[in-house]
């Protein structure tokens, strides 16, 4: 195929068999299970064997005793360079090197490890020692732990939100972030090369970065209670609503379905606001753009669900690179099973021949 698509829309680059959004039926399965079953019936470390392994059991491990080289509490920078640090710090051997089954035990290591050091940054964040593991050992599921290591004490209600979000964002098919664990996994580096490089590409706006936009657009509609002046203001500057528009879906994203209810069940007070506001972007967004559906995506009620946990929202980038661990283990491995070396061409449209003296 030679013709040119920009952002590669539409371009087949894989063959997966993990999970890929349903465009026209607004469902999302993994592994072929619905995500709507999966919510509050497995914790997410269950979803993780599902995604990773085609199995509940045994699922992600605990973390290892481990401690990172220096945290600044900054959580989406110091995942990515923590998880680039285990690397050496564990002998990573490159995925050309090892089997599958070796390849899945670091990706499991790798995953866990990631969760503790997103805990422990936010705990640095926070002024606070991050718990020891005699505390974060009184935690049933992975949710809870990360908060026990992170606060020292678990709300169950912040569990149950953590919970759900990650299970709703751990693997969404080739987005960027994914494309980007594939690409270096295609080159035989090792899994904490792939997986740092994935958090690096899931920290912008446009990607993984979108809640930590969303909860200040909620609070200045709700002082100001204008909705619609404000999304007048940011179309009229051709700016993006953010937590609107997809990629891939030209129906209703079901994990915007799933977590609007999980706000509601669990009594955020950011509820109305974000409902009237939801209410006035959908129509304004359809009326200026009636080619192309731009419904609520998963970040808008990702970033309500997560405030309901008290997450600050610079932090949202290192909560979805958490769940999104699952994701990028699954392709990885999927990667070393099946891939090639991911290269594709540029076609050049740059200057014709002609001398150095002419620049
Ligand atoms: N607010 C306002 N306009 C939007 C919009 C939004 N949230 N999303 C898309 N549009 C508009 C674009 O401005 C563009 O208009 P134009 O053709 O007049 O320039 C048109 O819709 C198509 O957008 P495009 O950027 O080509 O679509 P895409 O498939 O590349 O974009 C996103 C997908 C997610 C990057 C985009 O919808 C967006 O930026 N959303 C806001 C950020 C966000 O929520 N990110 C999280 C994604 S899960």
């Amino acid at each position: 195929m030679n013709e040119f698509r920009p952002g590669l829309e539409g371009v087949v680059a894989i063959q997966t068999e993990i999970a890929e959004p349903d465009r026209e039926g607004g469902a999302l399965r993994y592994r072929g299970v619905d995500i709507e079953e999966l919510v509050g019936r497995v914790p997410y470390e269950k979803v993780w064997g599902l995604l990773v392994d085609e199995n509940l059991e045994p699922g992600m491990p605990d973390p290892e005793p481990y401690e990172p080289k220096s945290l600044t509490g900054n959580a989406p920078a110091d995942l990515q360079s923590e998880t680039a640090c285990l690397s050496a710090e564990w002998n990573l051997k490159k995925l050309v090197d090892i089997d599958l089954e070796e390849t899945r035990d670091d990706l499991a290591r790798l995953s866990a490890q990631m969760m503790a050091i997103v805990a422990q940054s936010a705990a640095v964040r926070d002024g606070r020692e991050p718990a020891g593991d005699d505390v974060v050992a009184e935690g049933e599921t992975a949710a809870e732990k990360f908060v026990l290591r992170w606060r020292g004490e678990a709300d169950p209600t912040h569990v149950r939100a953590i919970d759900t979000y990650w299970i709703c964002t751990a693997e969404h098919g080739l987005n960027a972030s994914t494309f980007t664990a594939r690409v270096v996994a295609s080159t035989g580096a090792d899994c904490g090369a792939a997986m740092s490089a994935a958090v690096g590409a899931l920290s912008g706006p446009l990607h993984g970065g979108a809640p930590a936009r969303v909860l200040p657009m909620l609070d200045e509609v709700a002082r100001t209670g204008d909705p619609e002046g404000y999304v007048k203001g940011v179309l009229d500057r051709r700016g993006r609503i953010m937590g609107f528009g997809h990629r891939i879906y030209r129906a209703e994203d079901p994990r915007s379905r799933i977590l609007k209810r999980t706000a509601k069940e669990l009594g955020s007070p950011r509820v109305e606001v974000a409902e009237e506001l939801e209410r006035v972007a959908l129509a304004a967004l359809q009326e200026r753009h009636p080619e192309r559906v731009l419904a609520t995506n998963v970040e808008f009620w990702s970033a309500v669900v997560l405030d309901i946990a008290e997450i600050p929202h610079d932090l949202t980038p290192a909560m979805f690179a958490s769940a999104r661990v699952a994701g990028w283990s699954a392709h990885i491995l999927e990667e070393k099973r099946t891939g090639r070396l991911i290269r594709p061409s540029a076609q050049y449209v740059g200057p014709g021949t002609r001398s150095l003296s002419s620049v």
